[in-house]
């Protein structure tokens, strides 16, 4: 695996296959060590760059081979974008694009200028954090079913600094920042791993490992099949009865001492959504393994919650299931009562996330939290109102979906609020039933969203609905490749921290 490191020393020193610097959108001179280095080349590195009309617009790169003045074989220009748009995002973005076209040359060793740090908007510890972040997820593939595996050149990517202040806060920044990579991994590998292996009761065993490896910091609790039945499931139950792999629900806990604040963890685990009776054609399910990303999700911050540490009792609860067709599936139009004793006609069986969340919204909701988040690939409406990058939010809680988006900012993940119109609960009334699980043409994220409402008892809480981000159909940026992206999972890990 490749080593992310950084050290205090001289760029024009470093040996290394590839140096990696910056420039801003509209340079004209360079700054900071990048300006230091085009000295020591005698400013060979400025007129290159100006004569191969780099421009520094964010993501761009020029490469130069160079053969004195400096210790490294080749030094690698990348844009940062415009200053008055810099961000910890553009550290992502533009250390992702560095690490990829590195990999691309066969590039084994680099050493790169910390981004942004003399510009002053971030400090060393972001920097550091976003550089890790961006390496490692540009890093990422999903290659255990071939043959073939991919090769990975890089080697080692060490971020050098000659000041001795930054060394010790870039440290603690790439702390951090492997813990999100590492969450965000779990998260991917769980996602893209086909629904064939990744069945309800594989899920528990992710569970039960990160339980294992956490020392006694988490504990879980599993409900089978029984215990689901005793407890009143119906929700999940209903769901689950065309498949012949039975649910479970899992009930993860980190409660560190000390802890003021709990927070609940909601995850959607359909493990295959095939929409049971009420069937997908057949390219709607070609991506349905991605159906449980919102329990891969809440998998994945839990998986560092014991490195981590926050200083709230995190609660993890999903509702794993497959929705399948069958002679004993759940037919259109049959009721199920869930968990809290409200019942749910389901009248579409592709609208399963909502009737499975109701039991799991509903357990979360005794737990009394002072906040519940759920993470739900749910609608494609919501893939229709903000497309294949955007999240969608719900909440009951002005001044907790504030704290959301501005976990996700920071994360780099894009969130947008939707409304919960109350005006819509009539679209959700049944006849036969307290609600049906399907409501009119118009606003299907927003009618979902009013539906899991009436299981939260009124707690504060935030619905996500990330059906667009969940599972990457084209590469959404230069570390989110086609595939699981672990959407949501950096937002929570955020959030948990200033919670
Ligand atoms: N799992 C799907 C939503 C989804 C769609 C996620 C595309 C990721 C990508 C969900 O269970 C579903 O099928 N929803 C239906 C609801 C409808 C029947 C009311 C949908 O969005 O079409
Ligand atoms: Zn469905
Ligand atoms: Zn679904």
């Amino acid at each position: 695996m490749m080593t992310f490191a950084v050290k205090r020393g001289d760029l024009i020193q470093e040996k290394a296959d590839l140096l990696i610097l910056n420039a801003f959108e509209g340079y004209e001179k360079f700054g900071g060590a990048t300006a230091d280095v085009d000295k020591a080349l005698a400013g060979y590195l400025l007129k290159v760059a100006k004569e191969d009309q780099f421009k520094g617009k964010l993501g761009e790169t020029v490469v130069v081979r160079v053969a004195m003045g400096i210790k490294a074989k080749r030094v690698m220009l990348v844009g940062l974008g415009k200053k008055e748009d810099f961000c910890e995002e553009s550290v992502r973005e533009a250390t992702a694009v560095s690490a990829n076209q590195a990999d691309k040359l066969g590039i084994k060793t680099v050493v790169s200028v910390l981004h942004g740090a003399g510009n002053g908007k971030l400090s060393a510890k972001v920097a550091g954090k976003a550089m890790v972040e961006g390496a490692r997820l540009a890093n990422y593939v999903f290659d255990g079913y071939k043959k073939q595996k991919a090769t990975k050149h890089v080697q080692s990517f060490t971020v050098a600094t000659n000041d001795a202040r930054a060394v010790v806060q870039v440290k603690a920044g790439i702390e951090m920042g492997e813990l999100n990579a590492k969450a965000t991994i779990l998260a991917r590998d769980l996602v893209n791993t086909p629904s064939g292996h990744m069945q309800p009761a594989t899920l528990v065993d992710v569970a039960k490992k990160i339980a294992k490896e956490s020392k006694g910091a988490i504990t879980v609790k599993v409900y089978d099949q029984t215990a689901l039945k005793k407890m009143g499931a119906g929700g999940i139950l209903g769901i689950s009865q065309g498949s012949d792999h039975p649910p479970v629900m899992v009930h993860l806990r980190f409660a560190p001492r000390g802890a003021k604040k709990h927070v609940s963890l909601v995850g959607k685990a359909v493990t295959f959504d095939s929409g049971g009776l009420s069937i997908k054609p057949a390219e709607a399910m070609y991506t349905m393994k991605c159906d449980m990303a919102g329990s891969a999700a809440v998998l994945g911050a839990f998986s560092v919650l014991a490195q981590e540490k926050p200083k709230v009792i995190v609660d993890g609860i999903f509702g794993a299931c497959e929705n399948l067709p069958s002679g004993k599936a759940i037919r259109p139009g049959d009721v199920v009562t869930t968990l809290n004793g409200k019942t749910i006609e389901v009248l579409h069986t592709d609208a399963e996330g909502r009737v499975t969340l109701a039991d799991t919204l509903a357990y979360a909701a005794r737990l009394k939290p002072d906040a519940i988040i759920d993470l739900a690939t749910l609608t494609g409406a919501c893939m229709v109102a903000l497309g294949e990058e955007i999240s969608g939010a719900m909440s009951n809680n002005k001044k907790l979906v504030a704290k959301v988006l501005a976990s996700a900012e920071t994360a780099g993940e894009k969130m947008w609020e939707l409304p919960l119109e109350k005006n819509y609960k009539k679209e959700i009334k049944s006849e036969v039933a307290d609600y049906r699980n399907i409501a009119g043409r118009w606003g299907g994220a927003l009618t979902a969203g009013l539906l899991l409402e009436e299981f939260v008892e009124g707690l504060p809480w935030v619905h996500l609905d990330i059906a667009g981000p969940a599972f990457a159909e084209k590469p959404l940026n230069a570390y989110t490749q086609r595939g699981g992206s672990g959407a949501g999972v950096r937002m929570l890990l955020e959030l948990l921290r200033n919670f």
